[in-house]
């Protein structure tokens, strides 16, 4: 079958389409990574106008479907994530054992809405990371700044003696990210409540893809997936049911690239600048135990003058 996009761009293509006919119009061991935000079967209302209140069964049964359709497309080292409420990706990560090598099941710490009667207050959406084959072909994932104190800029955590052992570019990515921020900042009140944030796809596309490596999502929403690809130099490819938030969202992608700039300057540095901007305001300098000239050179490079030597002399 011929696909006509409804949207092109240098790197991608997006069409308008069922995700069942669109993947299986694709060919086999294509996609470096393949990722899937679908809905979650909560009876909400979408643009798109789908069923999202069907029996669990077969809720399951057409997740399955489109999985292995997913599965078929990705290279051999390929990734595949997928979004979800953990009550799914349970018998969903199942289903994808069987087929792929696991990897991750990321928690990532999201509020939902309210806290449920007789329930404890769900706090985490699961991300489900597998690879097509024994290993990854592709995996780097980026550094953390240190976690610290929106008030006074100080660690959250006691680093104790290990200070001076810290790589200098940040800390260790884990399993549990508890700093993708809900989206909700004024500049995006436009985009469909669903969508998810810029620094979320960032930190999957640029971990598990290369420059021009195929990134694919069936289930584009507001199109996050595709502008982080995009923005990053990876071509894309998907499909959505209603596309005009996407040609929206890539008519006016300069805002989504500044926001892009602010989440790269805040990655793979040991402290980030607001946070060392907040310790000097607060009087409250940093350890001389940290390795300050490497800190000094990956993370101060674009602090303002006589910033460096205030954060230390005071100590
Ligand atoms: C949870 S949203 C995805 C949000 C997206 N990750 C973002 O950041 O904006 C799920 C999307 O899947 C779309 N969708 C639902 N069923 C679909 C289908 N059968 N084929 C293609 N898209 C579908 C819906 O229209 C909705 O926009």
């Amino acid at each position: 079958m011929t696909m006509i996009p409804i949207l092109t761009t240098p790197l991608g293509e997006l069409h308008q389409a069922d995700c069942d006919l669109f993947l299986a119009a694709l060919e086999p061991d294509t996609v470096d990574l393949a990722f899937a935000d679908p809905p979650f079967n909560l009876g909400k209302t979408y643009s798109s106008r789908i069923n999202d209140a069907r029996a669990d069964e077969d809720y399951l049964d057409w997740c399955k479907a489109w999985l292995d359709q997913m599965i078929r497309v990705l290279k051999p080292g390929g990734s595949l994530f997928l979004w979800n409420l953990p009550k799914w990706n349970l018998p969903l990560g199942a289903h994808l054992g069987g087929k792929l090598t696991f990897r991750h099941w990321i928690s990532v710490d999201i509020k939902y809405s309210l806290p449920i009667q007789n329930r404890l207050y769900p706090s985490h959406y699961s991300l489900l990371y597998f690879i097509k084959g024994p290993k990854p072909a592709i995996f780097h994932p980026d550094r953390l700044p240190v976690p610290c104190c929106r008030h006074c800029g100080g660690e959250l955590r006691d680093y104790g003696g290990y200070k001076d052992k810290m790589n200098p570019k940040g800390v260790s990515m884990s399993d549990v990210w508890t700093d993708i921020p809900p989206v909700r900042h004024a500049k995006y009140k436009k985009r469909a409540a669903n969508a998810l944030s810029l620094k979320l796809m960032d930190r999957i596309v640029t971990m598990a893809s290369d420059p021009g490596s195929l990134v694919l999502d069936p289930f584009g929403g507001s199109g996050t997936t595709f502008v982080a690809a995009e923005l990053r130099g990876r071509r894309w490819i998907g499909s959505e049911l209603d596309c005009s938030a996407i040609v929206e969202r890539f008519d006016t992608i300069e805002a989504d690239r500044e926001h892009l700039d602010q989440i790269t300057r805040n990655k793979n540095v040991l402290f980030t600048k607001s946070d060392l901007e907040r310790r000097i305001k607060a009087g409250n300098p940093l350890s001389k135990d940290y390795r300050l000239s490497d800190i000094e050179g990956a993370c101060l490079c674009e602090t303002p003058d006589g910033l460096q030597s205030e954060l230390f002399t005071s100590v």
